[in-house]
């Protein structure tokens, strides 16, 4: 009797030493999901507000309308639909960001169902739904960034401690918005952000905040003074500024000035 209990003895310690037995060895110190919530644009579904409804009229300058005859010509007359993107592109940065008014206009000028210009407007993460600060602060905390140099998440956390803002949040003075995003195409230089239209590679906290100041400082400057705001591209990092992403000890390849006559036939053909 007591040998055929043996088996169902084992199974239940087993079962028990399960239960009780932690998932998971290490400390897990963020969430296992890497994908950031995407506030910039607020999710798919429009909700009128007082600074964001079709009852607020939106048109191109007459500068922007020069523009946009520019990039129709691009197209035939046919397909200008698909000028969608440079003209949304283009009313974010007359407006400041992507309403609904600007998405309506644009439906117009295209001849498009509007339900059409909504749907690229909120898939690309880069139209921003809401209005953002002054300085758009966009952190990329994707795995690159996030195990490259000092880590994003120190990056994060002193934009945070910086400008007093979470992800997704706008400071009270208008000056900054800050927002988790994914990869920006620029893994071999991290951590890095974007700000407006620009990228700051190869951060660490000391550069980050040095920059966060010196924004806030020619904001409040009379005089356009961008000679104190740092560079665009790769900061100092341990005594090094490289050039865009060459290897930090210098080039190792591609030594040699290119000589074109010997890789271009003498009668200039290619
Ligand atoms: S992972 Fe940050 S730029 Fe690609």
């Amino acid at each position: 009797m007591a040998s055929k209990l043996v088996p169902f003895a084992r199974q239940a310690t087993r079962t028990l030493t399960r239960a009780t037995k932690p998932q998971y060895t290490q400390q897990i110190t963020r969430p296992l999901s890497t994908t950031p919530q995407r506030q910039s644009e607020g999710g798919a579904v429009h909700r009128n507000t007082p600074n964001n409804n079709p009852s607020i009229p939106f048109k191109f300058t007459d500068q922007n309308l020069l523009i946009i005859d520019e990039i129709l010509k691009r197209y035939p007359p046919q397909y200008k639909k698909a000028a969608v993107m440079p003209l949304l592109d283009l009313g974010q940065r007359q407006l400041g960001f992507t309403s609904i008014s600007v998405m309506n206009e644009v439906a117009r000028l295209l001849s498009m169902p509007p339900m059409r210009v909504y749907e690229v407007a909120t898939f690309y993460t880069m139209f921003n739904r809401d209005p953002v600060g002054k300085y758009f602060v966009q952190v990329c905390t994707t795995s690159p960034c996030m195990l490259g140099g000092c880590g994003s998440d120190l990056i994060m956390k002193t934009c945070e401690e910086e400008l007093g803002i979470h992800s997704g949040h706008m400071t009270e003075d208008g000056l900054f918005s800050l927002l988790e995003v994914e990869c920006l195409g620029a893994c071999v230089n991290a951590p890095m952000v974007q700000i407006n239209d620009d990228y700051y590679e190869d951060l660490t906290p000391e550069t980050m905040r040095q920059l966060l100041k010196a924004l806030r400082e020619a904001a409040k400057s009379t005089s356009v003074d961008h000679g104190k705001i740092p560079r665009p591209g790769p900061q100092e990092y341990q005594g090094v500024q490289r050039m865009t992403c060459e290897p930090r000890p210098g080039r190792t390849s591609l030594l040699e000035v290119y000589d074109h006559s010997k890789h271009l036939r003498a009668d200039g053909e290619l």
